[in-house]
């Protein structure tokens, strides 16, 4: 169960900070959004299901019980992005900043799964491009038009969501597992770069938690894919949620990671450390 009434000011860990997340209105973002609403953030959500978003706003509204609508869409509020439009995403940006002034965290989030075909040979270009479009260059989008404004200031975070695929081969398919390794390279690059700005840029990769993008993905409900996760997940005992991923970008975009920059932060219960095909077999042979 998610709480989401805010804390106690001095217990807040983003106090006095702007974040946009994007892909803020399902899943890792609407769970980020809360957390960091939560924690003293304003935040602005982006997303291209404008009903699902403005749902999430009002949602995180009636929880942090603002009886004065202004103050609470201050604190939290929905614009409508396509992350794979540049006039979108630079529209995105100055909106914020004309609303708060300043942006210091960018989550650029959002991204899609694509088709769930395995095989190089049934990998379409029509999908390839889409899940390049949108999660390597809405990324790429969303980072370069926060760097814009982040820059004079010289602070700043740009965290991205990119995936246990960018590490595991073979356990997704092509365009995704590419479109996740391209997110790693451009977190790694854009470090570099943002270091000279005082700007940290990091990545967080989940293993598979149940969410639409999953429970759609593999055609499953959620009950049925929780399930497949525990038994498969080398951590036993642990049912990972959005939450968990919430947490996550909360470390990655407070103060205190601060010294952290460059780091593809795997959030997997140790999942990319092994290949257990070797013992599943040879367990089945000694059985
Ligand atoms: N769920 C998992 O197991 C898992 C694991 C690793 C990485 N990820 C990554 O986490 C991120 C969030 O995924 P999720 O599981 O919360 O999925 P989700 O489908 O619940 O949420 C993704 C959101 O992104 C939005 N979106 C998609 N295309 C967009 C676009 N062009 N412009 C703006 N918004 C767009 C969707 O409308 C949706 O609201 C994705 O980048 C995904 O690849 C998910």
């Amino acid at each position: 169960m998610e709480t989401t009434s805010t804390l106690a000011p001095s217990t807040q860990r983003l106090k006095g900070k702007v974040a946009i997340i994007s892909g803020g209105a399902s899943g890792f973002g609407k769970s980020t959004a809360k957390l960091f609403v939560k924690h003293g953030a304003k935040v602005v959500i982006c997303d291209v299901e404008d009903e699902q978003g403005h749902c999430v706003c009002e949602e995180i509204k009636a929880s942090i019980h603002y009886n004065d609508r202004e103050v609470a869409e201050e604190i939290i509020s929905y614009i409508h992005c396509d992350i794979t439009n540049e006039d979108e995403v630079k529209n995105l940006i100055d909106l914020t900043i004309s609303k708060h002034g300043k942006l210091d965290i960018m989550f650029n989030n959002a991204g899609i799964f694509g088709d769930t075909a395995m095989s190089v040979l049934e990998t379409t270009s029509e999908n390839f491009k889409k899940v390049f479009q949108t999660n390597v260059y809405g990324g790429f989008l969303g980072a370069k038009h926060a760097a814009r404004v982040m820059i004079p200031r010289k602070s700043g975070v740009i965290l991205f969501t990119a995936s246990l695929a960018s590490a595991v081969a073979g356990e997704s398919p092509h365009a995704y597992t590419m479109s996740k390794h391209a997110v790693v390279g451009l977190m790694k690059n854009l470090c570099v770069e943002m270091g000279q700005h005082g700007i940290r840029v990091n990545a967080i990769s989940p293993g598979v938690i149940s969410t639409p993008l999953t429970t759609n993905g593999f055609g499953m409900d959620k009950e049925t894919l929780d399930q497949v996760v525990c038994e498969s997940n080398v951590l036993k005992g642990v049912l990972p949620q959005p939450l968990d991923v919430a947490n996550a970008a909360l470390f990655m975009a407070s103060d205190e990671a601060k010294f952290v920059s460059g780091l593809n932060l795997f959030l997997d219960g140790g999942n990319n450390v092994t290949n257990p095909s070797f013992s599943t077999v040879l367990k089945s042979f000694l059985a």
